[in-house]
């Protein structure tokens, strides 16, 4: 039986279903679905209405591999700089299994993580103009925009930003697909049907987030005043 949001409800829970989704099947994305997504891309907000987004759509399995393997690159140099510099063991320091952590360490400094782009049937090169003010923003939000459509589809989708940090990788990226000067890649949107569904991943509690006329006071003076 078909379910009936209202409009609140349906965008409470397409912003609440949205996950990263790393892992995918075979199966390709429709191309109606595919354009949907960049057509909400093309709809974001941008300062003065620049629109600096680009879009380059990559399917071919070759180029996909080389996408994936710069970003796994990528990927593992920004762990091992985290861990060396006692970042990533700041962050796991609650993880009291020794075993399970050191697995984390190898994992997340190997250069495996983000190379998963390469098995997703499709890879969405986010680009932007880069001499435009507020480029960065737009492009988030753009990029935004494309995720909650991915989530009301159904499909899977995870913003990647791993082939773009370094500034190598980036022109690496660029020569790759032909990108202009100009231009900058900003980040990969990998998109296909998710393997499994995701669990959500935690979020501060917002009366840390949020304050009253000042920084630092609670808006919220107690959890349970919020409203959710
Ligand atoms: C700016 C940005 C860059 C990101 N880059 C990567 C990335 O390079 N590799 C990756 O696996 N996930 C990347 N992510 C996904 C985040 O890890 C993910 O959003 C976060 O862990 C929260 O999980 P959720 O999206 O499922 O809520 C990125 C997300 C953002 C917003």
């Amino acid at each position: 039986m078909a379910e009936h949001f209202t409009l609140v409800e349906a965008a409470k829970k397409i912003i609440l279903d949205r996950r990263s989704i790393r892992d995918y099947t075979q199966e390709p994305v429709a191309d109606e679905d595919l354009d949907l997504i960049l057509e909400m891309g093309r709809q974001a907000p941008s300062g003065e209405d620049a629109q600096p987004w680009r879009f380059i759509i990559v399917k071919d399995p070759e180029a996909r591999r080389k996408l994936g393997a710069i970003a796994g690159g990528g990927s593992g140099r920004r762990f091992t700089a985290e861990f060396v510099t006692q970042k990533m063991q700041e962050r796991f320091a609650n993880l009291k299994d020794e075993a399970k952590k050191k697995a984390a360490f190898e994992k997340l400094t190997s250069g495996s993580v983000s190379a998963f782009l390469a098995e997703a049937p499709v890879n969405v090169i986010v680009c932007g103009k880069k001499h435009v003010w507020d480029m960065p923003f737009d492009v988030s939000a753009a990029i935004e925009n494309m995720l909650l459509m991915v989530a009301a589809l159904g499909l899977g989708a995870c913003w990647v930003i791993a082939p773009c940090i370094d500034i190598r990788d980036e022109e690496r990226v660029k020569e790759l697909f032909d990108m202009p000067e100009g231009y900058k890649a900003v980040s990969i949107l990998s998109v296909g049907h998710p393997l499994r569904p995701h669990r959500p991943r935690p979020r501060l509690p917002i009366h840390e987030l949020v304050f009253k006329e000042k920084f630092g006071q609670g808006y919220y003076n107690k959890p349970e005043e919020v409203k959710g």
